[in-house]
């Protein structure tokens, strides 16, 4: 069966049976936190701790990154809190693929037994008190842009599509993400204006989507959060501002750059799957 026979939508029920058995299979087991690192990111995991791991080329349906900074597997994670699944690297419609085929990993974390869903990114700054380094938790998003990967859906057994988002990103995993950083470590709580990309904005789109009431800007996640919403997950998202857009745009903005600056701050905050797993096990 062909990758685009795989993920049609009539055959994503069965699809997501194939990947959750070998997911199953390879992690024995699936912890019901789910962490998804995005660019740069991929520096939280300490390989010592990795139990296990599966490549994404070796799960049903999984698409392969290929962008820099996303390897691609899903690993099984020992923290002092107990195992979490971590997926080390993360698909974007920008990499050609629809909204549906990007989430589709969301669909096999659920059908496993995950209940949570923790995701962590890069992106553009847009309010201007931001700077470069800071983190962003998400207190809600915009996604206007982008096709809707609900679209389309109808699948026996699964709740109905129109899910409301009202409060999507809970309070309390807001203050969860927050309260396992370390102290003295700049972040806000903002709204993420999702873009599909690959290019970044021109001044003109970084200005109207501040007017929107964004604070910072990306091009990943939100079509997984929506997914992980309609299958009842619970969401929450960090973003690194690896770059600003206002006032000013710094000269050379470039995914270079965004690596290097969300590498850094994750350098910078090393043991947070672990004080993330902790602070989790509260509300899972
Ligand atoms: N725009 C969109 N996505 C991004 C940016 C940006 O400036 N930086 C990192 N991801």
């Amino acid at each position: 069966m062909g990758e685009m026979d795989l993920m049609s939508k009539g055959d994503l029920a069965q699809s997501v049976e194939l990947a959750a058995e070998v997911l199953t299979k390879h992690l024995a087991g699936v912890p019901r936190l789910a962490v998804t690192l995005g660019s740069g990111w991929d520096e939280l995991v300490d390989e010592s701790r990795v139990e296990s791991a599966v490549d994404f080329k070796d799960i049903p349906g999984f698409p392969i990154p290929t962008v820099e900074g996303h390897r691609g597997r899903v690993l099984k994670v020992i923290t002092e809190s107990g195992h979490i699944l971590v997926q080390d690297g993360r698909i974007h419609c920008y990499e050609g693929l629809s909204s549906l085929e990007v989430s589709f990993p969301v669909f096999a974390y659920a059908r496993c037994g995950v209940k949570a869903l923790v995701m962590l990114s890069a992106a553009g700054g847009l309010n201007p008190l931001y700077i470069p380094g800071d983190l962003m938790i998400v207190r809600d998003h915009i996604f206007l842009f982008g096709d809707n990967p609900l679209e389309g859906l109808k699948l026996d057994g699964y709740p109905s599509v129109h899910v409301n988002l009202s409060g999507i990103y809970k309070t309390e995993w807001q203050e969860a993400l927050k309260s396992a950083l370390p102290s003295g470590v700049r972040c806000e709580h903002g709204v993420y204006a999702y873009v599909k990309g690959p290019t970044y904005e021109t001044d003109a789109e970084a200005a109207f989507l501040r007017m929107a009431g964004a604070d910072a800007v990306g091009m990943s996640s939100i079509p997984e959060a929506m997914c992980a919403a309609f299958l009842g997950l619970e969401v929450a998202m960090m973003c690194c501002i690896s770059n600003t857009l206002l006032p000013s745009r710094a000269l050379g903005l470039s995914h270079e750059e965004v690596l290097k600056v969300t590498r850094n701050r994750a350098q910078s905050i090393r043991g947070y799957l672990d004080s993330l797993a902790a602070q989790a096990c509260a509300l899972l």
